[in-house]
């Protein structure tokens, strides 16, 4: 088996995770190779779960054999890792005769340093330069190649394009089937963001639900330029960021900023928080903003098979060939990748 084969096999095993488990972390895989046999496997589970160059080395059947081969990881090994010390310093240890690298780790801690130190230890290492890392973790390569957080879109709607039975009344779009895989969505994210409106008809919890996860909760983000939200009591909780216009409100409410420069100004705020990645969950006004302005990256759209009352407040639709559509139960998901903005490749 040649090198790209095996880094795709361990490009495999990275799929395997699942970007709710690893949070803000990348999706990893590793593979151990000796004398054409793969000795073991391994990958990034989850958030504060082994690396998976870790992971492949503790499902060794016989630690020893590790010396002498050659392991096949898709990101570079971390170069700084606080307590547990980083896997280029433990990879050292192992006497590996080679260490072949999908892509370097875009990460300004680790970049380039985990390769350094690997070669300094005598390591031979090659670096492929494959898009697997990037393609498996869009986000992730994303913020810190561009330097801006990765914004998703998203937008439940009826069949016939509507998003509520009629204005101001909460409407439930989602069965449970689909709100399990939103929740998955929102459990990958750094933060969720809606607009004033959707506060004010439904109220939102925006947490992560449906699904079990071991790393925080995202940062409930929202729009309220006018100040509408002055007596809400949902915002003022720990996890809630508003951005507003309004001087008075932001001076009364600890959880509010004051913010005059639009949607670009909210984002780069939100990269300046360490936001790597933003799910805009809507309403539909909150969309056509961010697509007006072309501050998007990748846009879900979820269609319901019910159709609802034309009076109620309009959906959207999207002049553009959608990247793919799947069925999530009886919902049809389609996605669509902005291709006028830079970015990095996307799964
Ligand atoms: N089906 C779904 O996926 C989904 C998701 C969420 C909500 N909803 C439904 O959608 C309805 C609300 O939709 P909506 O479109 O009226 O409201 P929305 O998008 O939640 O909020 C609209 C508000 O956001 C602020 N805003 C809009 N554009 C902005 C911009 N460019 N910059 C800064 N702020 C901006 C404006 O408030 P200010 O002018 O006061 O700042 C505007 O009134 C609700 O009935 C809700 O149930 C559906
Ligand atoms: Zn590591």
């Amino acid at each position: 088996m040649n090198d790209l084969t095996l880094m795709s096999l361990a490009a495999e095993y990275a799929a395997k995770a699942r970007p709710e488990n690893t949070f803000e972390n990348p999706r990893v895989g590793a593979i151990i190779v000796k004398n054409d046999q793969i000795l073991s496997t391994g990958f990034h589970k989850a958030y504060g779960m082994p690396h998976a160059e870790i992971d492949a080395f503790n499902h060794l059947r016989d630690k020893d054999s590790v010396v002498g081969a050659t392991m096949y990881v898709t990101l570079e090994p971390c170069a700084v890792r606080g307590k547990v010390g980083s896997c280029a310093e433990e990879i050292k240890q192992w006497q590996l005769s080679r260490i072949v690298i999908g892509a370097s780790d875009p990460n300004p801690t680790t970049h380039g340093k985990g390769i350094a130190l690997l070669r300094q230890a005598g390591i031979q290492v090659d670096i492929l330069n494959t898009q697997d890392s990037i393609r498996l973790n869009p986000a992730f390569h994303h913020y810190f190649q561009q330097n801006e957080s990765y914004v998703q879109l998203k937008l439940a709607q009826s069949h016939n394009e509507r998003v509520t039975v009629a204005p101001n009344v909460q409407t439930k779009i989602t069965n449970q089937v689909a709100d399990v895989e939103i929740h998955r969505q929102r459990g990958s994210k750094s933060a969720i963001l809606v607009g004033s409106e959707t506060v004010i008809v439904d109220a939102p919890s925006l947490n992560v639900r449906y699904i079990s996860i071991t790393h925080r909760q995202p940062l409930r983000v929202v729009i309220d330029r006018r100040g509408r939200l002055i007596n809400n009591q949902l915002i003022n909780k720990q996890g809630w960021l508003v951005y507003t216009e309004n001087q008075a409100f932001s001076e009364r409410e600890p959880n509010a900023v004051l913010m005059t420069a639009g949607l670009p100004g909210i984002l780069k705020d939100l990269k300046n928080r360490n936001m790597q990645s933003i799910m805009v969950e809507g309403g539909p006004t909150m969309i056509k903003s961010f697509l007006k302005l072309n501050l998007w990256h990748q846009f879900i759209m979820y269609t319901s098979e019910q159709l609802l009352p034309d009076n109620g407040v309009n959906g959207l639709h999207l002049d553009q060939v959608p990247d793919h559509t799947s069925y999530v139960g009886n919902t049809k998901k389609t996605v669509y990748i902005n291709h006028r903005r830079p970015s990095c490749l996307q799964e």
